[in-house]
């Protein structure tokens, strides 16, 4: 099928939608990077919710197993979100197995820590290709869809959501690859916003604080609170429980966020429809807008 072909399918199916109950009653929802971490815990609380979700990531195996332990309105599909040729194909093959899609949560990235001295040029380049460029893509041809379906149901809305970070707010010292990507996922969100509000899709950033329960923080191989205990990155710290007790203190709720909080303002940008454009911290205070 080409895209073509997807938004004609996309369009013919709009009002045909799984009738299940929750807050996501009846909507399709892809997740790029929906595998494992914070994008496998938002998957799982559309889900509940009544989305059917497509778990959208590099790591097709994993994908497939995760969506496999939610049920059958959960699909693994495998999309490399810094090629835009896989993207595309992402959307057609959304649609060929759903029928159209009403949510989609960019939420796969990266991260490579490193100074001006230690971080090297490839690198630099890969961080911004899957963060930021990647982001570009995705809305690309997520978009081309839903203005479709807006073509043959003018009344509906629909939305895009970037899992952005607090280092979208702030900048983070040694960490300028992965921070400079997200601050520029902010003023893409705000343009998209402002370009395809036309089109009734409205596009919202969430900047989560840190999921230290997570594999990103908590992998006991390569996971950061080893990664930065070896590097001795916190003064004086002899254990792993050290380092988390360290960053814990970052954040006046003296404790990381979780797929469940960064959900529940997803809920928010989807139930809204006064709102567009905007960065949403949830970070239990450690970030805080001006
Ligand atoms: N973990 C945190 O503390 C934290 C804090 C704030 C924001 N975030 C953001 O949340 C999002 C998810 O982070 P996480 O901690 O769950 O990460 P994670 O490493 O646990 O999971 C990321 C997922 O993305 C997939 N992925 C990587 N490159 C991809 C690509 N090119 N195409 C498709 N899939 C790809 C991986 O296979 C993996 O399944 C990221 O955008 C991250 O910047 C994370």
């Amino acid at each position: 099928m080409t895209l073509s072909e997807a938004k004609e399918l996309a369009k013919k199916n709009i009002y045909n939608r799984p009738v299940t109950a929750g807050r996501l009653s009846g909507k399709i929802a892809v997740v790029t990077g929906g595998a494992q971490g914070f994008g496998f815990g938002i998957a799982q609380q559309m889900y509940q919710q009544g989305a059917s979700v497509v778990l959208a990531d590099i790591n097709e195996e994993l994908a497939q197993a995760s969506a496999a332990t939610l049920g059958d309105r959960a699909v693994g599909i495998r999309v490399d979100v810094g090629n835009p040729a896989s993207v595309e194909e992402l959307m057609i093959r959304t649609v060929e197995h759903f029928g159209g899609v009403d949510i989609f949560v960019s939420n796969a990235g990266v991260l490579k820590a490193g100074s001006l001295s230690e971080l090297t040029a490839e690198q630099f380049d890969f961080v911004t290709k899957v963060n930021y460029t990647g982001y570009f893509y995705c809305v690309k041809y997520a978009s081309e869809i839903m203005k479709a379906q807006h073509e043959a149901a003018p009344e509906k809305w629909f939305d895009i959501i970037q899992i952005n970070s607090k280092s979208g707010l702030e900048g983070s010292k040694n960490n300028f690859a992965y921070a400079g990507g997200k601050f520029g996922g902010i003023g893409l969100t705000q343009s998209f916003a402002l370009e395809l509000v036309e089109h009734q899709i409205k596009v919202n950033a969430i900047c989560p604080g840190n999921y230290y329960d997570g594999p990103l923080w908590s992998d006991p191989e390569r996971g950061l609170f080893v990664q930065y205990l070896h590097a001795g990155k916190v003064p004086g710290a002899k254990t792993v429980d050290d380092v988390k007790a360290f960053y814990m203190a970052k954040s006046p709720i003296h404790r990381g966020c979780t797929p469940e909080d960064v959900s529940k303002a997803l809920f928010y940008c989807v139930e809204q429809d006064y709102e567009t454009g905007q960065a949403i911290p949830v970070t239990g205070g450690q970030t805080m807008l001006n």
